[in-house]
């Protein structure tokens, strides 16, 4: 790993994001198409399930190969440094999985933004084709500017990834190390990394769940509310167990999700370095 500090975290980063959206693809579509105006069998039914899945990949394998060149090299470089101003390790790895993580996915998001509303645009068929939408962004027919088009909801996309990914790596990281400890080996292996991801992604999303719920209900609402606001009248209307609603099916879905992302990383980290080191 010291020798390759790009190459092993890109390819596998880049194999983890490419699996990860491929397992889960047929199911996106699913949801889309029950979600669509006129219902399953009008949008496509279950023909063509994998339509659209080439700017799903174009965009997942740059996004993840840069998160975990962040995360990887963050990982190495600020224990040290945190290890020598707190002087309990668990909380210095603590600190330091939740800034990698953090940084990791503002890199990401760089990637992952554009190619959310561009893929986002063509699946609520505004456009027919990937390229389409993108040629509209670069025409600057709004007349925000080609940056700013492309970078629609960068800082709403940051702040809802930041909270889940500031719980899941630091959990997912000490699993990793109670369970390499309790077998006795020096590191967990992949399968077992797939149980920790899975673990730590359900915990992180059940956690969540209230920013999850707020997203949705701004999104859906017809005037702008602030978020104060927001909670306020759902509590008193609905009960605090309202700010939960949806939290099985989203644990479950997230679990599995962090079960394949992290596990094939793992396994794609142990054969390139086992190729290349
Ligand atoms: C982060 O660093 C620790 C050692 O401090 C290592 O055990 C772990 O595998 C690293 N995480 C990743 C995802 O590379
Ligand atoms: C986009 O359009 C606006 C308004 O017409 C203009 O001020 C701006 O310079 C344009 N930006 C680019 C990158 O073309």
């Amino acid at each position: 790993m010291e020798k390759h500090p790009i190459l092993i975290p890109l390819l596998s980063g880049g194999a983890a994001g490419t699996c990860t959206d491929l397992f889960f693809f047929p199911i996106d579509t699913l949801k889309t198409r029950l979600q669509a105006k006129g219902g399953f069998f009008t949008n496509g039914g279950w023909t063509g399930m994998y339509r659209g899945v080439g700017s799903a990949i174009v965009g997942s394998a740059p996004g993840a190969s840069l998160f975990f060149l962040t995360y990887d090299n963050m990982n190495r470089t600020l224990f040290p440094i945190f290890s020598s101003y707190v002087s309990a390790p668990g909380l210095a790895h603590g600190l330091t999985h939740m800034t990698a993580a953090s940084l990791g996915e503002i890199a990401a998001c760089t990637i992952r933004v554009p190619t959310e509303v561009i893929k986002q645009r063509v699946q609520a068929s505004k456009y027919h084709s990937s390229l389409a939408a993108l040629k509209s962004v670069l025409s600057n027919h709004t007349g925000e500017g080609v940056f700013r088009g492309l970078y629609r909801g960068y800082s709403t996309t940051i702040m809802r990834e930041i909270p889940f990914t500031m719980i899941q790596f630091p959990l997912y990281e000490a699993l990793k190390r109670w369970t390499a400890k309790r077998t006795g080996r020096n590191s967990a292996s992949a399968t077992e990394g797939a149980v920790c991801g899975s673990i730590a992604g359900g915990v992180a999303a059940a956690c969540t769940t209230p920013l999850d719920v707020l997203k949705t209900r701004i999104m859906l609402s017809e005037k702008r509310v602030s978020v104060r606001h927001l909670v306020r009248e759902i509590v008193t209307d609905e009960g605090f167990q309202a700010l939960f609603k949806g939290v099985g099916p989203r644990t479950m879905w997230i679990s599995a999700g962090g079960a394949v992302f992290l596990g094939v990383y793992e396994a794609a980290k142990n054969l390139v370095t086992g190729v290349v080191a």
